[in-house]
């Protein structure tokens, strides 16, 4: 039989510390240290716990060359490289190891940089609920974290003295300041307001669409959109979660940015479509309140096509989203309506309602946009606030 080491792997020496009474009592730190070996492979969902015996088998199996498995040192215990070709961090040449075979070998077709490659496949979530379990480490609000965090780092620093700072003529203003002015995240939607189809059409085709289009070699068809995008790939795919658009009925669709068209992916009823938005934003129930919601999500073979393993393209795509987000909440605050963008998603519920493999199409963000509620039960921060 053939092996070799699965083609991305990190190896995490992950420490937890466990209070140790006895330790205590002996007048030492009451923390115990214990080390877990981790192995983060994006081709396996999970996190796969090493022993420490692992080690020199990882050591010695590389991910390029097969070697034969009876070339394996005898002090190699054949339990625990049975054990690691079950978990997929060895690829075996097996029948019973194709699904592992498989999927490694679509994270080595597609160019992923290692790093980046566990870095997206470790931060995704499935079925979390930021409304309940918030970045603010269960604390009520600003002032309760200040109070047991300190103040946060200062919201402007200096880099030279005073005396030679250079003074600049103020802005005039121009045709782009009002849109400017007036964007905002909104976490207030009108529940019983529709978005009108012209202004989704406008929002989407201004954002996402295709102003133009060049053959830079042959089959080598380059975008021309609103917003830049790294090696002018454009990567990012827009998904659309209609709740209440005007003349198109809830459920999800893909954005076609060429035709301007809705492509239909899932027919959904208005409880079911809730529900999944409210699972998109990951309980967000401000942001899932929103008419029209769209999912970012990079196909990231298109920009790994030039950008091969290379260490600045996870990067790039995830700047491309931010591009495109500031220019649809740009669109947004023009037809006078607030818009977000959350990177707060339950990746891995996104990826299942909408068929998408994570090694492919790398989910990155949630927009939307829609009216704005009479009343503001949600904080926001308004420019006139
Ligand atoms: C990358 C990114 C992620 C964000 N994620 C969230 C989020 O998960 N939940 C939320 O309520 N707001 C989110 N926001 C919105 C910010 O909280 C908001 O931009 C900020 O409060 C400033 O308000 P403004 O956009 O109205 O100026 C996000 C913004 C960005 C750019």
């Amino acid at each position: 039989m053939q092996l070799r080491r699965c083609a991305v792997l990190l190896i995490e020496p992950r420490e937890h510390l466990e209070f140790d009474l006895r330790v205590l009592f002996q007048g030492d730190a009451a923390f115990a240290t214990c080390i877990a070996w981790v192995a983060l492979a994006p081709h396996v969902d999970d996190e796969v716990e090493l022993t420490v015996d692992d080690l020199p088998i990882l050591a010695r199996i590389g991910e390029t060359l097969w070697l034969d498995r009876e070339t394996l040192p005898a002090t190699f215990d054949p339990a625990r490289v049975d054990a690691l070709l079950d978990a997929g961090i060895l690829i075996g040449d097996q029948p019973t190891h194709a699904a592992h075979r498989k999927r490694d070998e679509r994270v080595r077709d597609a160019h992923w940089r290692g790093l980046s490659a566990v870095a997206h496949a470790f931060s995704r979530w499935q079925g979390q609920r930021a409304d309940i379990d918030p970045g603010t480490d269960g604390f009520a609000n600003v002032r309760e974290m200040v109070e047991a965090l300190g103040a946060p780092p200062s919201e402007t620093i200096s880099r030279a003295p005073a005396s030679a700072h250079i003074a600049l003529p103020m802005p005039r203003r121009s045709g782009i300041d009002a849109a400017l002015f007036s964007r905002y995240t909104g976490r207030n939607y009108d529940l019983a307001a529709t978005l009108p189809i012209a202004t989704a059409a406008r929002l989407l085709q201004r954002t996402f669409g295709a102003q133009a289009q060049r053959e830079l070699g042959p089959g080598a068809i380059a975008l021309k959109k609103t917003s830049p995008s790294g090696g002018s790939l454009h990567p990012i795919e827009a998904y659309v979660l209609a709740q209440r658009v005007e003349g198109v009925g809830p459920g999800l669709y893909h954005y076609q940015p060429l035709a301007h068209t809705l492509e239909p992916m899932q027919a959904l009823d208005t409880a079911a479509a809730s529900a999944l938005a409210l699972r998109f934003v990951a309980g967000q129930h401000w942001f899932a309140d929103a008419p029209m919601l769209v999912v970012l999500a990079a196909r990231v073979r298109r920009n790994f096509w030039k950008y091969r393993n290379h260490p600045k393209a996870y990067r790039a795509i995830v700047l491309d989203a931010g591009h495109l987000s500031q220019t649809f909440y740009l669109l947004a605050a023009e037809a006078g309506l607030p818009a977000f963008i959350t990177a707060a998603v339950n990746e891995v519920d996104i990826e299942q309602a909408l068929g998408l493999d994570p090694i492919d199409d790398a989910v990155i963000a949630v927009l939307g946009c829609g009216r704005a509620a009479n009343e503001s039960t949600t904080v926001e921060f308004r420019g006139d606030a």
